[in-house]
């Protein structure tokens, strides 16, 4: 079992594109064990993107994703960091493919909308980084048997 966090960063939200987004990733058949919508503040900020720390975008990056709300979504399951990031889309929106939600959604690397963990072990620390375990949910869903073999 792995976990992905996701974030609709603040243009998704000004953008009224939460609905189109999240629709992707559930109809995929993902899990959606935690889902919060919030303001990041500049010290969470720079501890979730503390490997860019010194590089020439990280105080633009900590001011877009600081600027205004956004959707947290703790995602788990079987191989959910690889799906998940092919269903994103390459980091830049102007290179990445139609059908994912970079391709279909953006046009700028600064404004590319989504975040989604990029291993399995940044996946769980990112998770409790956003979330209180109070806040995850372990449930069964009766789908499970038509999404998985
Ligand atoms: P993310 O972490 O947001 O899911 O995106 P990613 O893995 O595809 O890309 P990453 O290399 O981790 O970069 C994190 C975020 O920094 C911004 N960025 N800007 N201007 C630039 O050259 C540049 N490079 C990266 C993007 O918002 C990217 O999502
Ligand atoms: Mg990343």
């Amino acid at each position: 079992m792995e976990r992905s966090l996701i974030i609709l960063k603040p243009d998704a939200l000004q953008r009224g594109l939460m609905g189109p987004i999240l629709t992707r990733l559930e109809a995929r058949g993902l899990k959606f064990i935690g889902l919060k919508l919030m303001q990041v503040s500049d010290e969470l900020a720079r501890k979730h993107y503390g490997v860019h720390e010194g590089k020439p975008f990280f105080a633009g990056l900590v001011s877009y994703i600081t600027s205004a709300p956004v959707l947290v979504v703790a995602i788990e399951g079987k191989d959910v960091i690889s799906i998940i990031r092919n269903t994103v889309g390459a980091t830049n929106p102007a290179q990445a493919a139609p059908g994912t939600i970079r391709g279909d959604f953006g046009v700028n690397i600064g404004r590319n909308l989504i975040h989604a963990s990029d291993s399995p072990e940044n996946g769980a620390q990112e998770v409790s980084l956003f979330f209180n375990d109070s806040e995850l949910l372990a449930y069964d869903r009766s789908i499970d048997q038509w999404v998985t073999e």
